[in-house]
């Protein structure tokens, strides 16, 4: 089968490389010319472990190419899956869908026989029927159907997420799209990972309402965690202790500085706007969105107190800038609310990140990056562990405190424990939702 995958970001290059993977016959298509040049290179312009070697064996199979060129990669094509971003609309936090409805008209003047279309860009309810809408005017003899197949992997996890998954999920309206769908997600179906098959609006509301869900039950622990550094309790027993129990589980309910990336906040907000606009207001969701904004607000409050009440002059060492470890994204991520508040405040911050600092030059100004954690503790005032990369777990804490002007520590992932900071020489350490302690 061909298939034309249409954006190469996270989503659409991960999807596209996987389906080569499959055995189908894949043209990756995307609008910005470095991405391309950059793929025809055998580059892979995002950091996801393992996408390199895979898109290599694919394209040396010749069943993987790329192009700015939709009329090429739409030719012959079975299955068009529209894969662009869809983030917040400026001012009213709906999703916007400018990037969705222009793939729409442009695959409606490049194709010319039957096509499923398919979205896997996540979309609100209704988006589906909109393209194809979109697509029957712009071209009213073109015989196609929609589909609905929303996304789950992980950025970091990406190609195991695809090529296991928990579900896979399809929206269709009859029977002959459902067969293409069969036939594009056949070996996972061989292999007896579930499909969902279900209607148009069904799959679009899923992956809102999953989402949604997962951002609940971070923000939830996150304010579990608040009230433990209250009375005293140790948020990570307490996660341990509800994680065991199997109608909780004990994913998504580790306590940090609030959720970011390309996904939770842009999807919580846009359920928000769906749930206003139908007069359904998701109540939950808006209380997620606003406790999350506060948590970002109370890290800010920590690194204040662990500097004595000003930043002013203050050199601070901040771990990870990505929105979490193993990838390059900084869409939303804390960092972007908490090293502004320390630059602003007059620090100077040292960062260092595995894979973060490209993006993170753009997005942080006033940041001097260093290659490691050590260089960046020379005379700091302050340690912050922001992201949890595996470099960052097994530390020579002694080491660090002994480059330190003062060793004070804001462990936001609880990597360690107050226990290890002690030992190490720490004057002071605060983590998340546990007693800290402060020497002087
Ligand atoms: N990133 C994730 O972890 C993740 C997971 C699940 C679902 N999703 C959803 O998948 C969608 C894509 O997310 P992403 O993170 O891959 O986005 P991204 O911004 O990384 O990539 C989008 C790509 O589409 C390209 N593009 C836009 N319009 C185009 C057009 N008309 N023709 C060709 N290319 C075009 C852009 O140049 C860009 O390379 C979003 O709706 C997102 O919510 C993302």
């Amino acid at each position: 089968m061909k298939i034309a995958m249409i954006g190469t970001g996270y989503v659409g290059l991960v999807s596209g490389v996987c389906f080569s993977d499959f055995g189908h016959e894949v043209v990756c298509v995307d609008k910005d010319p470095k991405k391309i040049e950059m793929l025809e290179r055998g580059e892979v312009p995002i950091y996801e472990p393992g996408l390199d070697t895979l898109m290599a064996k694919n394209v040396e199979a010749g069943r993987l190419s790329f192009t700015l060129d939709l009329h090429e990669a739409i030719d012959g094509a079975q299955a068009v899956f529209i894969a662009v971003g869809t983030p917040t609309r400026r001012g009213d936090g709906h999703a916007d869908l400018t990037y969705v409805m222009a793939a729409a008209e442009e695959i409606a003047k490049a194709a010319s026989d039957y096509v499923v279309v398919v979205t896997k860009s996540t979309v609100p309810v209704g988006t589906n029927r909109q393209v194809k809408q979109t697509i029957s005017k712009a071209n009213p003899d073109l015989e196609f159907d929609v589909a609905s197949n929303p996304e789950f992997l992980r950025e970091g996890a990406a190609i195991d997420d695809f090529m296991k998954p928990d579900r896979v999920v399809v929206g269709v309206q009859n029977d002959r799209a459902a067969e293409v769908m069969a036939e594009i997600y056949r070996p996972l179906y061989l292999r007896e990972f579930p499909i969902v098959t279900t209607d148009l609006e069904s799959a679009e509301m899923i992956k809102y309402a999953a989402n949604a869900f997962l951002a609940t039950k971070i923000t939830f622990i996150n304010e579990i965690a608040a009230l433990c550094e209250k009375v005293g309790a140790d948020v990570k027993s307490v996660s341990k202790g509800m994680g065991m129990d199997g109608r909780i589980g004990n994913k998504f309910l580790h306590a940090g500085p609030g959720y970011g990336g390309s996904c939770f906040p842009k999807d919580t907000k846009a359920l928000a706007r769906i749930g206003q606009e139908y007069a359904s207001p998701m109540q939950i969701t808006e209380a997620v969105i606003k406790v999350n904004e506060e948590v970002k607000r109370r890290m800010i409050d920590k690194l204040l107190d662990l500097c004595g009440g000003s930043f002013n002059g203050k050199t601070v060492a901040v771990l990870g800038v990505t929105f979490k470890p193993n990838t390059d994204d900084m869409r939303d991520a804390p960092s972007l609310t908490i090293v502004p508040a320390l630059v602003g405040g007059g620090a100077k911050v040292r960062a260092v990140d595995p894979q973060g600092q490209h993006e993170g030059e753009e997005m942080l100004p006033g940041v001097n990056w260093v290659d490691d954690p050590y260089k960046a503790s020379q005379n700091a005032d302050l340690l912050v562990i922001l992201t949890e990369w595996n470099e960052f777990r097994a530390l020579d804490l002694s080491k660090i405190a002994g480059k330190m002007a003062t060793a004070h520590m804001a462990d936001l992932r609880n990597v360690y424990s107050p226990k290890d900071a002690k030992r190490a020489g720490f004057a002071a350490y605060e983590s998340i939702g546990r007693e800290g302690f402060t020497a002087e």
